[in-house]
């Protein structure tokens, strides 16, 4: 099987090994789009609310059939909930552990103290509990957690451990945001099946990341969202484990885009394709007053979710815009990460990940450009998603070029393509070891992540 690994992509050796599969349209019957349920906190104070959030074994059934396939979930069979969390408020989650090996609890996006982020180095062992007192205080965001244990986060993911974190502020208004109604969260993400209806990580696993034929909205096929206003908001999320997805209308119309991976945008932009790489997420909203038939949501041109259209409510939006943030120059660059290779042979700066170094030292308080080259090998190379724990950043320039406006929001997660060098800026106001990687999860794996820590 060695030679399947070693060609990455391509259409060598068996279904799914080695492979990255194509995305087909689902020909089960229609069903509505689950919506993750808000998390009741188990109690709240004038200062902080508390929630308890177990990772589990659950069943799912994705298809008519009768089929059931062994998944994993938070407080539930797959995915989790969304967990909200107030602008200047303490969270403080009881992090379970039901699963029969270790995991830990991301918080992908969150700007905390390293020691609260769940990287790695916060493993909670099968069967025991973990307390996290998380201080909000960052812009309103779609962000979300998922498992980051040293060796399983891929297959952990792939099974299903994947939630929602939304940082509400009450001050932010005149957008949609009576969740599940004209606010919708859409974790997308692709998978294989096998005839048994399971999701079986390693014979579907590729170095390069695993892929699958069957596109999944919040964790169902082939759903339907009944529109009841005329504007809708979608809070889109990439969760997939490697694949990236070009998101269109079926009838070629415009979205809007109002914020990247780490709150709003200056100004929202039109745009006909929303491109996401893993971890990435986009908030658009869309525009269906003068629309009369269902409209599609596509990935890859491959329509996934139905919008079926009724009575519309009217919506008047008010577009809040945030404020305009000075960047460093271009010419200015701290540190140069070089992002190499595919597969098994994936580094950063030629290094592979070792949880008993150190790559980069920072001081809290200090403001840094970092350079992202991406450098082809002989087979041209791939685009790797680049994330940083413990930081929203800026996107400064992609080749010497300022972002496109879409881009010019708060980041977590930058997608470098082949040949590309991307700078980006970035200000570490929390302490402690955190982890910057590709978020292609099978490159993470392979230890295409470094450790930065910062101190005071
Ligand atoms: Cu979304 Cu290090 O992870
Ligand atoms: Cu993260
Ligand atoms: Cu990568």
């Amino acid at each position: 099987q060695m030679d399947d690994h070693m060609m990455g992509n391509g259409d060598s050796g068996p279904m799914g090994h080695g492979t990255i599969q194509e995305l087909e349209a689902s020909d089960e019957s229609e069903q509505p789009l689950p919506i993750p349920t808000p998390l009741k906190p188990d109690r709240v104070t004038e200062s902080a609310i508390y929630y308890t959030v177990v990772a589990d074994e659950g069943t799912s059934r994705f298809f008519q059939d009768g089929k059931s396939t062994e998944t994993l979930g938070y407080n539930g069979d797959l995915l989790g909930p969304m967990l909200e969390l107030p602008k200047g408020k303490t969270v403080v989650i009881d992090t379970i552990n039901r699963l029969d090996e270790p995991t830990t609890f991301h918080w992908h996006g969150l700007v905390i103290p390293a020691e609260m982020d769940g990287g790695p180095h916060q493993a909670v062992p099968a069967g025991e509990r973990a307390q996290v007192r998380l201080d909000i205080d960052q812009e309103p965001s779609t962000l979300w957690f998922h498992p980051h244990p040293m060796g399983s986060t891929a297959e952990q993911v792939y099974k299903g451990l994947a939630g929602l974190l939304y940082v509400t502020d009450d001050a932010q208004s005149g957008l949609p945001n009576e969740y599940g109604v004209d606010d919708i969260p859409l974790i997308v993400q692709d998978r294989l099946f096998t005839k048994n209806g399971e999701l079986d990580y390693d014979a579907h696993m590729n170095v390069d990341g695993t892929t699958g034929d069957t596109i999944l909205a919040n964790g169902a096929v082939n759903t339907t969202f009944d529109v009841q206003t005329e504007t809708l908001r979608v809070r889109l999320v990439n969760g997939s484990n490697a694949r990236d997805f070009d998101f269109t209308l079926s009838n070629g119309e415009m979205m809007t885009q109002i914020a990247t991976d780490g709150g709003l945008l200056e100004r929202p932009v039109p745009m006909k394709t929303i491109s996401l790489t893993p971890g990435e997420r986009a908030e658009v909203l869309i525009d269906f007053s003068q629309v009369k038939d269902n409209v599609a949501l596509e990935a890859d041109g491959v329509p996934f979710t139905t919008f079926r259209i009724g009575e519309l409510d009217k919506t008047s939006i008010d577009m809040p815009t945030s404020e305009t943030i000075e960047l460093s120059t271009d010419e200015k660059i701290d540190r140069q990460l070089t992002l190499f290779g595919m597969g098994n042979m994936v580094s950063i700066n030629g290094k592979t990940y070792d949880p008993d170094r150190i790559d980069i030292e920072a001081k809290r308080g200090d403001t840094e450009v970092w350079e992202i080259e991406n450098k082809p090998d002989m087979m041209g190379g791939m685009t790797h998603p680049f994330h940083i724990h413990g930081v929203q950043f800026r996107i400064i320039s992609r080749d010497g070029n300022p972002p496109a406006d879409h881009e010019k929001g708060w980041k977590d997660t930058v997608a470098v393509s082949p040949d590309e060098r991307v700078k980006i800026e970035l200000t570490f106001t929390e302490t402690g070891t955190f982890m910057y990687h590709c978020h292609i999860l099978e490159h993470e794996e392979n230890g295409m992540m470094g450790q930065l820590k910062v101190t005071d």
